[in-house]
């Protein structure tokens, strides 16, 4: 009889080993969270499909980011609800827009936080699509003239880093040669390079107002069979100018997240999307899961796989848990 002389056991003993030998981990220091800012509403609106979460009004924007930086979180990601909409989205970067109105507010005061902008028109089309209509898509080269003012307007108002999440081709340089060209050199582009047509945004667009009609996604984001596309366009986007490379949604793609990570070492931030966010709030209200746990589990997965940081709804929450 011969007994195991290898026995991964021996560190598994007690916390204190467990703890000497743990790999990845979590840290408030990695976490992003994101915020709906609604030009029109009053006062808070809870999202109903993401327990937790609410629309905020301009008003309480200040409040809300003196909030996320006393738990320590280093960065906030906006998205705006205008009061109007239209079908080519310019109300984006229109002067005073929701977000500029909202990045002023929060730079007001000195604070040891990050603002990053969403730059996507979904949320400012009638439509609900990334950009302005031809035909039956996305008029891509129209969208990136419109995508690089709404970023030059955010950068100016003092977004410390700019995210389009159209999925454009050509949005990262669009946004790098616009903001360039108008002295916003220090402006940082964190691109949703590989962002796939996902049926786990659905929360979101209750939290955005954005549901879209006529036509799915599928012309533009990514088809979720493919990771070697995605490969291919991080590449573009990194040579393009972007500085941090976003995975979206982050759970069902960790093989895509890990692969960036290992391909090609640049900064990578995992988008746990809305409908992650949603699945676990439901099954912990009906007892089924244990939510904070099951958080943490999904978050340091993330990190296991190569994310050097994480957007996600559960950052307010977690930050408490750190
Ligand atoms: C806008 C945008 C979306 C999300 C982030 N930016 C929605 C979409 O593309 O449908 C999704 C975020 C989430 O589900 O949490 N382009
Ligand atoms: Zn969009």
């Amino acid at each position: 009889m011969s007994y195991p002389v290898t026995r991964p056991r021996r560190l598994r003993r007690n916390r204190l080993l467990r703890d000497l030998v743990g790999e990845a981990s979590l840290d408030v220091k990695d976490l992003i969270y994101p915020i709906f800012i609604d030009e029109a509403a009053s006062g808070r609106r809870p999202v109903e499909s993401m327990p937790g979460v609410e629309r905020i009004p301009l008003s309480m924007v200040e409040e809300e980011a003196d909030a996320v930086e006393a738990l320590g979180i280093p960065a906030v990601l906006l998205f705006g609800i205008p009061a109007r909409k239209d079908e080519t989205g310019c109300c984006a970067y229109q002067e005073g827009n929701v977000i500029e109105s909202a990045i002023k507010k929060i730079k007001a005061r000195r604070r040891n936080l990050l603002i990053i902008t969403d730059v996507c028109l979904c949320e400012y089309t009638t439509h609900g699509h990334c950009g302005p209509i031809k035909g039956d898509t996305v008029d891509n080269d129209a969208t990136l003239d419109i995508i690089a003012k709404v970023a030059v307007n955010y950068a100016r108002a003092g977004a410390d880093i700019v995210a389009p999440s159209g999925m454009m081709d050509g949005m990262v340089h669009a946004i790098r040669s616009e903001l360039d060209f108008n002295g916003l050199k220090d402006t940082a582009i964190m691109s949703y390079a590989a962002k796939y047509a996902s049926a786990m945004y659905g929360p979101f667009r209750e939290a955005a107002g954005s549901g879209y009609t006529g036509f799915d996604r599928s012309s533009y984001q990514m088809d979720s069979r493919n990771s070697d596309e995605a490969m291919r366009e991080v590449a573009l986007d990194i040579e393009e100018g972007a500085d941090i490379i976003i995975v979206k949604p982050a759970l069902s793609y960790l093989d895509v997240v890990y692969r960036v990570k290992k391909e090609f070492g640049v900064p990578v931030a995992a988008y746990s999307v809305s409908g992650e966010y949603a699945m676990v709030k439901a099954a912990a209200s009906r007892g089924w899961l244990d939510e904070k746990k099951v958080a943490l589990e999904m978050l340091l997965s993330m990190k296991r796989a190569g994310a050097d940081m994480i957007i996600t709804y559960f950052a307010k929450d977690i930050a408490q848990t750190l």
